[in-house]
């Protein structure tokens, strides 16, 4: 794989991929089977026991990012999931605006970093999938779901990437041209709080609120028992039906 660079263990690939930038070409990866010190979103961390794969793909866009990439990314892993593995489709699903979940619980998560480049922005898509974990083995991650507990097989990780790059670079070339808008069925179809009540922290404020679907900028919808609409660009959801 010519667009592949595997390291024996790493950091954090993201970081990997920022530091190494002026040499990365647009469609490439970088891959570890040891992330020693991975990040995730709101400045965690993100543990990568055995079996968990950890890639940055880096895509480039010309102009801004436009909001919502980041759900695009997500539904590219999923259909490259649904592609390899021997699952009825919606299993795994997305929770906004970045999780993977199956059963109610984390499947896999992912962090796109921007850099600026000229012309244009160069995306770091960090993603983290629970390939084939030993949950038993890693009491931190109780609450999360590894594909070898919802898929009879599990793909192997190069398998995996390979499909994970065609997805996502066919998101890339759809939000690229036509924005959000043609993955908008999609994306609420696979959205597992689609209609639920939530919780979600914005600023210094808890919102509670049913969610009515996500909208063509990425943003997600809610009606407030007031019965008022809004939509809400930037959260973390903390609880959920
Ligand atoms: C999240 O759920 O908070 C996002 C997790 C993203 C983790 C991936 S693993 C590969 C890449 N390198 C990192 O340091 N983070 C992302």
């Amino acid at each position: 794989m010519d667009w592949l660079w595997e390291l024996p263990e790493c950091p954090s690939t993201n970081t990997w991929a920022k530091k190494n930038s002026a040499w990365l070409e647009h469609g490439q990866a970088v891959f570890t089977q040891q992330q020693t010190a991975g990040r995730g979103q709101w400045g965690r961390a993100w543990l990568a026991p055995a079996g968990v794969l950890t890639v940055s793909f880096v895509l480039d866009v010309p102009g801004v990012v436009r909001p919502g990439f980041t759900l695009g990314v997500g539904l590219g892993v999923i259909y490259a999931v649904e592609a390899l593995c021997p699952i009825q489709p919606g299993v795994v699903g997305l929770k906004w605006p970045n999780d993977l979940y199956a059963n109610n619980r984390k499947l896999g998560g992912i962090l796109c970093e921007t850099m600026p480049l000229n012309p244009g922005t160069r995306v770091i898509v960090g993603i983290g999938l629970n390939r084939a974990v030993d949950l038993t083995q890693a009491p931190q991650l109780s609450q999360a779901i590894s594909l070898s507990e919802i898929s009879q097989t599990v793909p192997g990780p190069y398998e995996l990437l390979a499909k994970m790059r065609f997805y996502l670079l066919q998101a890339h070339s759809v939000m690229t041209n036509q924005g959000l808008t043609p993955l908008l069925p999609d994306l609420n179809r696979y959205h597992i709080l689609q209609g639920q009540q939530i919780l979600i922290q914005r600023e210094q404020e808890i919102v509670k609120g049913r969610v009515t679907g996500i909208n063509a900028s990425g943003q997600l919808g809610l009606r407030l028992a007031s019965g008022e609409t809004i939509t809400i660009a930037q959260g973390q959801i903390t609880e959920w039906d």
